[in-house]
This record gives C-alpha cells, sequence and structure tokens, in this order.
C-alpha cells in the first residue's frame, strides 16, 4: 500500500492525487483522501484506479490545505469502498490510513466492541481510529492518546495520521513498514516512497521502525512511539530526478525501464567499485554463505551462486527468504554470512529472515536498491545496486544491477582467496564495462520480438529452457511471462527437459531456448532437437550458427563470457513478456493480484 500526506499552502487533494499516481505500483486495489478544511474533514474513497476514482468521485475537488491520501492493496477486507482507507472514529474527527497488518486487531476490536464502539469495516485498521479516540478520553493530549493506542499493537504498519481540531499538524507513524518525510519550504510531505513527492522537493528525512513524525506547514519533529523522547535524523538528498521517477515518454514503466538498464549498469559498476572490495574482503571469512531473497531477486541469488562457485570455489544455499526461516534457523550461527537480496529492502519475508539471521548471531549483507530501506538498517552492510526507483511491478533493470553487484563481488572474492588468476579476473571486469553496450545492441531486437509476440499472442504455455548459470536465466524469463501476460510458463534446466515436461510439447508450443557459447553449448542442441522432434516452436536465443539451425526464431545475441551472459540474455525475455502483455490488453505496469513490494509475509 501507498500513503502520501501534505500539509502547506497547495491545495493538497492535488499534491495527493499526484502522489497517489505515483505511488500506485505499491498497491492499487482502492484508494481514498481525507483533507480538512475549517476544523472539518472531507473524506472520499472507493475501489479502482486512482485516475478512475479522481473522476467518479472528484478527488481534485476537495477542499484543505492538509491532508493523507492512501492506495491500497488489500491484506484485510476485499477491495471495496467501506474498506478503502481513510478510516475513522465514532467521532468522525480521527481519520487514519494504515499500511501493513495489525496482528492482535481482532482482541482490541472485542475490547472497543465491549466499550461501545461501532464499525463500518471489515479492516484491521478501523481499530486503530477507535483506539484512539478511545485513549483519547483519558490522554492529555492528542499525540499522546495516540502514543498510548499505537503502543497496544502488535504488527507492521506505516500510518498516516489526521485530527479535525489540531489544524496545523499531522502524524505519521513507522514499524516495519516504509515511511519518508519530504522537507519543504513552508510545506512538508510524508510517503511511503519519494518519488511521491519529488515534484516539490529532493529532501527526505527517513523514520526507521518505532518512530513517528508530527510534520507542520513549517516544522517537522521526529519521536520515538516508545518514550515519546525527540530524535535527530540527518536529511538526505535524494539524487532521483523527478523525469527518472516518472514514465519519460515510454507508455509503461516497465519498457522504460526495460531501456533504462544499460544506464543502470554502469552505474552499478561504477556505484561499487570500491564497496564490493570492502564486502569480499568480508566474505572471504565465511564458508558458510547462505543468499536469501524472493522472486525476481530469488533469481539474482540463484546466479550468484554460480559465479560464486566458478570463481571463488565456495558454494552458498540460495533460499528463498520464506523458507530459509524454517528450515535453516538450527544451522546459523556466528560463523555465517547471510547475503540478502532486496530490491526494495521492504519484503516481509526476506527481512524477517535477515533477523533471524542476525538473532543468531550470523553477519548480514543485503544488496539493496532502495536507499534508506529496511534492509539496509538490519543489514550489517549494504551494497546498493544503484538502478534507480522502479515502478513497475515486474522486476527488470534491479535483476540486472543485482547481477552486476554479484558479478562483482564473485570476482573480487576470487581475488582476495586466489581461486582464480588474475589475468581471467581483470577480463571479466573489462568485459563487465561492455556489459552496458551489449545490453544496448540486444535492445537493438525490440520490434524483431514485438513480432515475434505478435505470432505468439494466443499460445497458452511456453517452456524456457536453460543450463548452467542460465537455468535462473529460464526461470526468470518464465516468470516474467506469467506475472504480466498471465500466460503459463515453465523454467527448468534443459536437462529436466525429458523428465517430465517432454510430455506436454505439442506442435507449436513455443519452447525458449537459453544457449550461449559455453561447457554446455553441445548438450542444449540436443535438448533443443528433442523439443523441436514434438513440433515446439524454437526460440533460440544465442551466438552459434548451430543454434540458428534448430531455431523456428533465433536471436542472435553478441559474445561475451558465459559468466556474464544472465545479465545480457534476460533482456530480450524481458521484451517478450512485456510485448505479449500489451499485445494481450494487460497493463504490465500492474499485473493482477501482485505488488511491487511485498510487506506482509
Ligand atoms: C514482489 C514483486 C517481485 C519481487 C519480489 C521481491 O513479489 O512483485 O517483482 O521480485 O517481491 O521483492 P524485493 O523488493 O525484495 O526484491
Amino acid at each position: 500500500c501507498g500513503i502520501i500526506g501534505y500539509i502547506g499552502d497547495r491545495a493538497a487533494c492535488e499534491v495527493i492525487v499526484k502522489g497517489l499516481k505515483r505511488l500506485e505500483y505499491r498497491g492499487y486495489d482502492s484508494a481514498g483522501v481525507v483533507t480538512e478544511d475549517g476544523g472539518k474533514l472531507f473524506i472520499k474513497k472507493g475501489a479502482g484506479a486512482i485516475d478512475e476514482l479522481t473522476e467518479k468521485l472528484g478527488l481534485l475537488e476537495m477542499p484543505g490545505k492538509r491532508g493523507i491520501g492512501h492506495t491500497r492493496w488489500a491484506t484485510h477486507g476485499v477491495p471495496n469502498e467501506i474498506n478503502a482507507h481513510p478510516h475513522t472514529d465514532c467521532t468522525g474527527k480521527i481519520a487514519l490510513v494504515h499500511n501493513g497488518i495489525i496482528e492482535n486487531f481482532a482482541e482490541i476490536r472485542e475490547y472497543l466492541l465491549s466499550l461501545g464502539h461501532t464499525f463500518k469495516s471489515d479492516t484491521d485498521t478501523e481499530v486503530i481510529a477507535h483506539l484512539i479516540e478511545e485513549e483519547l478520553k483519558s490522554a492529555p493530549s492528542f499525540e499522546d492518546a495516540m502514543r498510548n493506542a499505537l503502543l497496544k499493537l502488535r504488527g507492521s504498519f506505516a500510518l498516516g495520521i489526521i485530527y479535525a481540531e489540531e489544524p496545523d499538524r499531522l502524524y505519521f507513524v513507522r514499524n516495519e513498514s516504509p515511511l519518508v518525510l519530504g522537507i519543504g519550504d513552508g510545506e512538508n510531505f510524508a510517503a511511503s516512497d519519494v518519488p511521491a513527492f519529488l515534484e516539490y522537493t529532493n529532501r527526505a528525512v527517513f523514520l526507521d521502525d518505532g518512530e513517528y513524525a508530527v510534520i507542520g506547514k513549517d516544522f517537522y519533529v521526529i519521536k520515538k512511539l516508545a518514550t515519546g523522547e525527540v530524535v535527530e535524523k540527518p536529511v538526505q538528498e535524494i539524487e532521483w530526478t523527478l523525469e527518472m521517477a516518472e514514465k519519460s515518454g515510454y507508455p509503461h514503466f516497465m519498457l522504460k525501464e526495460i531501456y533504462e538498464q544499460p544506464r543502470a549498469i554502469k552505474d552499478a559498476i561504477h556505484g561499487n567499485i570500491d564497496a564490493v572490495k570492502r564486502a569480499a574482503e568480508e566474505i572471504a571469512r565465511y564458508e558458510k554463505i547462505f543468499i536469501i531473497a524472493m522472486g525476481t531477486s530469488y533469481h539474482a541469488g540463484l546466479v550468484g551462486r554460480y559465479l560464486f562457485q566458478r570463481l571463488a570455489k565456495r558454494v552458498p544455499i540460495v533460499e528463498d527468504a520464506s523458507e530459509f526461516r524454517y528450515e535453516f534457523e538450527d544451522l546459523i550461527d556466528e560463523d555465517t554470512l547471510v547475503i540478502a537480496i532486496t530490491q526494495s529492502g521492504e519484503t516481509a519475508d526476506t527481512l524477517a529472515a535477515m533477523k533471524l539471521a542476525k538473532k543468531r548471531g550470523a553477519k548480514v549483507l543485503a544488496i539493496v536498491n532502495v536507499v534508506g530501506s529496511m534492509a539496509t538498517r538490519v543489514a550489517d552492510m549494504t551494497l546498493y545496486t544503484h538502478a534507480g526507483p522502479e515502478i513497475g511491478v515486474a522486476a527488470t533493470k534491479t535483476y540486472t544491477t543485482q547481477l552486476t553487484v554479484l558479478t562483482m563481488l564473485a570476482i573480487e572474492l576470487a581475488r582476495v582467496l586466489g581461486t582464480a588468476d588474475e589475468a581471467y579476473l581483470s577480463s571479466l571486469e573489462k568485459g563487465l564495462k561492455r556489459v552496458p553496450d551489449l545490453v544496448e545492441s540486444v535492445l537493438k531486437h525490440d520490434a524483431a520480438l514485438r513480432e515475434l509476440a505478435e505470432n505468439l499472442a494466443d499460445r497458452r504455455d511456453f517452456f524456457y529452457i536453460g543450463r548452467g548459470i542460465n537455468v535462473p536465466t529460464a526461470l526468470e524469463g518464465a516468470l516474467k511471462l506469467k506475472e504480466i501476460s498471465y500466460i503459463h510458463a515453465e523454467g527448468l534446466s534443459a536437462g529436466e527437459l525429458k523428465h517430465g515436461p517432454l510430455a506436454l510439447l505439442e506442435e507449436g508450443v513455443p519452447v525458449v531456448a537459453v544457449a550461449p557459447s559455453g561447457k554446455t553449448f553441445d548438450k542444449m542442441v540436443g535438448n533443443v532437437e528433442e523439443s523441436r522432434a514434438r513440433g515446439a516452436f524454437i526460440i533460440g536465443l544465442g551466438d552459434r550458427e548451430e543454434l540458428r539451425r534448430v531455431s523456428s526464431a533465433f536471436i542472435e545475441m553478441p559474445g561475451i563470457d558465459e559468466l556474464m551472459t544472465p545479465i545480457v540474455y534476460i533482456i530480450p525475455l524481458q521484451l517478450i513478456a512485456y510485448h505479449l502483455a500489451v499485445l494481450r490488453g494487460n497493463d504490465p505496469d500492474k499485473p493482477r493480484n501482485l505488488a511491487k513490494s511485498v510487506t506482509v509475509e
């Protein structure tokens, strides 16, 4: 879910609606806005996307110069008008919006019901408003009432709270769900993410868990929720421009982000030259290494394993974070290093696994895109991917930059451990520097890939096969397709094909073969032949004539060391998924049932 709050001299509704548009990637099944004018709260909310609701509800006609907006991804209660935020108390003077989950909400609801409160919605959020109302009866101030109430909650939350009777301020609270303040001149903002207010200010203050902010037109103060004690925090200048956070003329964020990859990879390289040296020194001390992540970041982790084992002769265990927590708890100790990969730095499963690892005494290194995100605070060390904001739900540039960082890390680790000769390692480094140009050259296949997608738009199943370091490429290619085109896809090692999935191949079923030159190339050609014999439509990605000969469609890829092929070979697969999504009438930026940051477990 996404939160945006504003207080200043502008029409609050305009700032909020714009902010919500930029936060839509965080959830978009319903939305709502509250503003205050003349001591009265105005609330409008409903189910649907922001544009639709802006028109239907007249969000831009709301009065007042302070207010809060929310875009929702349902966790409690179906997405509808009643369950949309903001929610209010019985008096209608307290309104709030919430991201996250209140674990003990049923208990609190019972307690409040026994006191005579009545509820309009099924949400866990509404109980917070009523709990504050209850506390207000005995607390000396609204702020105290809010604190007393929030201290009774268990769970993850970011909140935006407005009280009708205090016209000069808004409250924002963070506990395991992101929140950042935007500091302006005679106006202030709060949001789940920086792009929401970047048009107005690039000065940001990141809240930590267990902190809340009181913001007015000309002031802001951050305090600890537990004690009310004031916390001093640095103001960070955000280098992302608004243009970077917007579509820059592309029809979708996803396409823009695919095209940004040469730049993003360059930034990832430049931003990490020194950082990976420090990180590698640290990693070298550990034999027991885990890589944990979810979704696309998990696929990056799988590539990371190949890089580590081939170059540094260390074989990390790669596990999806939701499994790691339950399966490996006993095996984690002070001699363990955990590398957590997360674009958002806010994925609940990954954060929970990181916290567990820390608790057991392990060292935690995070590879993160979002500066100031929770993962960066939990980790002992952070490497940033420097991809810039990624708005499309399907990860693209954050994946290739994660791979870039992992490649650099593995090279450096091999250097520290002396497991590969220097001439080879420096040739790999030179190769990596060429990757942005190679990606640029692969982007030139876009028109041909669109044409290919046109011919395949009606297919029901796709198979993606690869070997070695490109097994994860096959998995990621299939994931991209599933996420946004809703076509069933399977990614697997090419060798596995004949142990089951081959039974599904029939005339015209697309099989995407990720087959660069390398030690398993001949085997790949063999697997392609097997599929061809069953009538499959072969889409070959490679740099060898032998592959062209057996492909129904061939995408010529530049030659590069096999270790870097995952970065380059995923590009056409991202584009195929994108075009198929668009051709099938889907919005690739906002796939159904999915959210960019999954902040619940
Ligand atoms: C969600 C997104 C995926 C992403 C995964 C992990 O499921 O839809 O695109 O890969 O979360 O996110 P993270 O921010 O931790 O990389």
